[in-house]
């Protein structure tokens, strides 16, 4: 892709600071719900990377404000993708389906993005398959009018419009995943 031809992101949709305050208050939720019980992250690789290792801090950060209130964390990962590099989706695809101890226990998906559904409800046949005790999804973003499945999400961030957004872990054609903010997608 020449820099000729490479849409640019045009303007701040969520801000780095609005985000940082939004996980913190997911981080609290969860630490609320999760009391004293251990809890499997699961983040979808690759868009959930940035969320999942704030959200992962936000938890600590909320604990230390109550020290009995501990929730033992663990991480693992999952890689699915839909996109293909095109900006329409397909077929999902399990890439990676991580590792045995997601079997039997609390599972919590984290996922910086939810649009047409179809990733999630993948994820979730696929989870059921490995018998967990219980799994819930946390995403921070959600993108309702492009939604294909039906899909129950417990945590949700920000609802977005049907706009091509970028940053903050979102791609277009693998680029501006780091982006500290989100941002919208001149139009291609
Ligand atoms: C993106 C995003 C979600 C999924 C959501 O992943 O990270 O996992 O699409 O879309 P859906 O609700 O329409 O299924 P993508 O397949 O682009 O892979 P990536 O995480 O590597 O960017």
């Amino acid at each position: 892709m020449s820099a000729a031809t490479k849409p640019l992101p045009k303007s701040v949709l969520i801000s780095e600071v609005c985000l940082q305050k939004r996980i913190r208050e997911l981080g609290t939720q969860i630490v609320d719900d999760y009391e004293n019980q251990e809890l499997v992250l699961l983040g979808v690789l690759r868009g959930s990377v940035l969320f999942f290792a704030d959200l992962s801090r936000a938890i600590f950060g909320a604990q230390l404000k109550n020290i009995t209130r501990e929730v033992h964390i663990r991480f693992e990962f999952v890689q699915l993708t839909s996109y293909h590099n095109n900006t329409q989706p397909s077929a999902v695809e399990l890439i990676h389906s991580g590792s045995d101890y997601l079997k039997r226990r609390h599972i919590l998906i984290v996922e910086d993005i939810v649009d047409t559904g179809q990733t999630l409800d993948f994820l979730r046949e696929y989870l059921w398959t490995l018998n967990p005790k219980t799994v819930k999804v946390c995403a921070l973003l959600n993108k309702p009018s492009k939604r294909r499945v039906p899909v129950t999400i417990d945590y949700i961030g920000f609802e977005v419009p049907d706009a091509f957004i970028v940053g903050y872990g979102l791609d277009y054609a693998q680029q501006y995943r780091n982006l500290p903010y989100i941002a919208l997608l001149e139009s291609t």
